[in-house]
């Protein structure tokens, strides 16, 4: 309970920036990254900054937090704090921007996947089934690529593929195909517009049904499982030996990722062999043998955190 009390009376302290964004396990990742105060930190995914501020309090005036967010809206939860570094971009870049800021390795690394309630929120972002507004679901804004594009543009097996992996919808190959003969008689371009038409193929409860199809959208929108793939590739060089890798995910195609990646030291098995075929050890040391998920006060306060799974390693 101690915990959590702690967890409450930080989320109502005076420098959390209204209800932007809940963090989901606080302290468990904070233990996991087993801060030094004069340590080098990477939050990958900034959002409303709840874990970055965490972080800041346990470095000292020698410690410093680099911080990714691809969506500019995060900037305004950047506290004035000279030991944190702002960089607007995908964490895709991890390792071209921490040169750039002259880091050539790191102490510990975390990244807490998927959108913020902020973004989930605000109508306009186009992430929601709760509300109508254009079929955008971009975090990064800069992007060129809309839900809206997927739906207009892509063939209906890629359709189908994306819904089948991304959003295990039970009919993904019924859905791809009243996509494409219903664009052609009209674009889809807002959400009440393509829930309507796609209305009588709908499987089981039509929240349950459309929050899958969105989760498959918003995933191939920001290509969230090759920025996954990309930030873990390039976390075991830029950390140091004995630095920390802490990943909250929140559907399992991003867990098993983690998770492979971990105990192999690449995302696709066969990466994990030489030239020679033979299996190299990983390059990193499990120490969450299974995933850390929230306590039943957590699950209380943040129903988010229901399908929060943590799962943190250490460089060997
Ligand atoms: C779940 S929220 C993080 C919340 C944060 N830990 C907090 O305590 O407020 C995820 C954030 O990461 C950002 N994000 C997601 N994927 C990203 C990526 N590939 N590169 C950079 N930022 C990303 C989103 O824009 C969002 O603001």
């Amino acid at each position: 309970m101690g915990k959590i009390t702690k967890t409450i009376d930080e989320l109502q302290s005076a420098d959390q920036p209204g209800d932007y964004h809940i963090p989901v396990l606080l302290q468990e990742t904070i233990s996991a990254l087993d801060i030094k105060p004069s340590g080098v930190y990477v939050d990958c995914t900034f959002g409303g900054g709840g874990h970055s501020r965490e972080i800041l309090k346990k470095l000292d005036e020698n410690g410093r937090l680099v911080v990714f967010d691809q969506d500019e809206a995060a900037r305004i939860n950047v506290p004035s704090d000279a030991r944190i570094i702002f960089v607007a971009q995908n964490f895709r870049y991890l390792q071209k921007f921490l040169r750039l800021h002259k880091f050539q390795q790191v102490d510990g690394i975390l990244a807490d996947l998927g959108v913020s309630s902020h973004q989930f929120d605000k109508a306009e972002r186009g992430f929601s089934t709760r509300f109508d507004a254009a079929l955008d679901m971009r975090m990064d804004s800069r992007q060129p690529t809309t839900a809206a594009e997927i739906l207009n543009t892509y063939t209906e097996q890629r359709l189908h593929k994306i819904f089948e992996k991304y959003g295990e919808v039970t009919n993904a190959k019924t859905l791809a195909k009243s996509i494409v003969e219903h664009r052609e008689i009209s674009l889809f371009k807002t959400i009440d517009v393509f829930k309507k038409n796609l209305h009588g193929i709908v499987k089981g409860n039509p929240n349950k049904y459309f929050a899958q199809v969105f989760q498959a959208l918003r995933i191939a929108v920001n290509d969230e499982m090759g920025a996954l793939e990309e930030l873990l590739n390039q976390a075991v060089p830029v950390l140091k030996t004995g630095g920390r890798l802490v990943i909250i995910s929140f559907h399992s195609l991003e867990d098993r990722m983690v998770k492979n990646f971990f105990k192999h030291g690449a995302v696709q098995e066969q990466e994990a062999d030489d030239v020679y075929g033979t299996r190299q050890e990983s390059p990193l040391s499990i120490l969450s043998k299974k995933p850390i998920t929230a306590s039943q006060a957590e699950l209380k306060i943040n129903s988010r955190s229901r399908s929060a799974k943590l799962r943190v390693a250490e460089k060997k």
